[in-house]
């Protein structure tokens, strides 16, 4: 089947680099003759047939905006499968014959329930959080953890004029990439995240004895899959009340701001390949990047497994921060 029409939506948790995403959707769509729409906020938007075409200036100015012009949400509606049918149904009705989806590890899930309803759908990994299999990298992550390095370079000027510990919450759901990363760019002493086993008595003490030593401040980053800021400073404090921990949790200043040319890139490449691949016939299939290389896979493989944590990464982490 010819494929004419195509339409994009983003889902979940926005992203920096999802407009950029959406730009290259939608510019590599005409340029390859196709008519594209952009759906309102994801899911949601699908279900209440907020559908409108886009042209070639629908995403001008928008490649360096964090945020999405096409808005996200998360939608309950749509994880039951009458929902599911319902979207089907409205894409059909319009003549849709492809849909890109950007968005995190939900948003694949409603992708690959469209796909199982006979919609063509590309899945385009679009969440700061780093947690998709079947891809190195995912759109926003570089921002995000750009955005956390940036913070924990500021934090180190204070506790080091009074010999302090930070300790620095950063978001990830239940994927450690963000501190792993912010963390071996920052130099932080300790990286603490949910799936590597971690023991409270040791980083305490290794942290008294590196301020005995001469270091002047100490940082902790502290994925939030692994427990908070809040809980990790209480339980140095009862080990060791010298450290004098101070808190951040830098929140959703992780997912806003201009992104970084690497998420742009990414984003360009993902998108235009998204529209190449279902022109080619593909669906069902999430676009990622290994190697530098652009990949496809069955999105059933990608939701039904786990991405692989980088333990080289963090225990060079651990070598270089001694
Ligand atoms: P993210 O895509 O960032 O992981 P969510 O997990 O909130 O964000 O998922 C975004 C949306 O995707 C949900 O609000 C819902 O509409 C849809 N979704 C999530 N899980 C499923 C599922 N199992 N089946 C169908 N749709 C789903
Ligand atoms: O998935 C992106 C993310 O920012 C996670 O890192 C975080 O746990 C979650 O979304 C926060 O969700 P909300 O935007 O609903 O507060
Ligand atoms: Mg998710």
């Amino acid at each position: 089947m010819t494929i004419k029409k195509i339409a994009v939506l983003t889902s979940g948790g926005d992203s920096q680099g999802m407009n950029a995403a959406v730009r290259a959707v939608v510019r590599s769509g005409l340029y390859y003759g196709l008519e594209v729409y952009g759906i309102q906020r994801g899911y949601q938007g699908l279900l209440n047939d907020d559908i409108f075409s886009m042209d070639l200036r629908s995403v001008g100015d928008i490649i360096q905006r964090g945020g999405t012009v096409l808005q996200s949400a998360r939608c309950k509606e749509f994880m039951t499968p009458e929902g599911q049918q319902k979207g089907a149904d409205i894409l059909r009705k319009r003549g849709i014959d492809g849909l890109v989806v950007i968005g995190g590890d939900g948003s694949y899930h409603g992708a690959n329930k469209l796909s199982k309803l006979g919609i063509n759908t590309m899945a385009l990994p679009g969440t700061i959080d780093n947690d998709i299999s079947y891809t190195d990298f995912t759109i926003g992550f570089d921002t995000s953890v750009s955005i956390v390095v940036d913070a924990i370079n500021k934090l180190r000027d204070t506790m080091s004029s009074h010999e302090r510990s930070s300790i620095v919450e950063v978001m990830g759901r239940h994927c450690g990439d963000i501190a792993l990363y912010a963390g071996l760019a920052s130099g932080a002493e300790t990286i603490i995240v949910p799936e590597v086993p971690f023991d409270m008595d040791e980083i305490a003490e290794r942290m008294e004895q590196n301020f005995a030593h001469g270091k002047r401040h100490s940082i902790v980053i502290v994925a939030e899959g692994a427990g908070t800021g809040e809980d990790v400073a209480k339980q140095l404090v009862e080990r060791c009340a010298t450290l004098e921990p101070r808190v951040t949790v830098l929140g959703h200043i992780q997912r806003g701001g201009t992104p970084t040319p690497a998420d742009r890139n990414l984003a360009s490449r993902l998108g235009d390949f998204a529209v190449r691949m279902l022109i080619s016939g593909e669906s069902d299939k999430a676009c990622g990047i290994i190697r530098n290389e652009l990949v496809l896979t069955d999105i059933d493989k990608v939701v039904n497994s786990k991405k692989e944590f980088n333990v080289e990464l963090y225990e060079l982490a651990a070598r270089l921060s001694q």
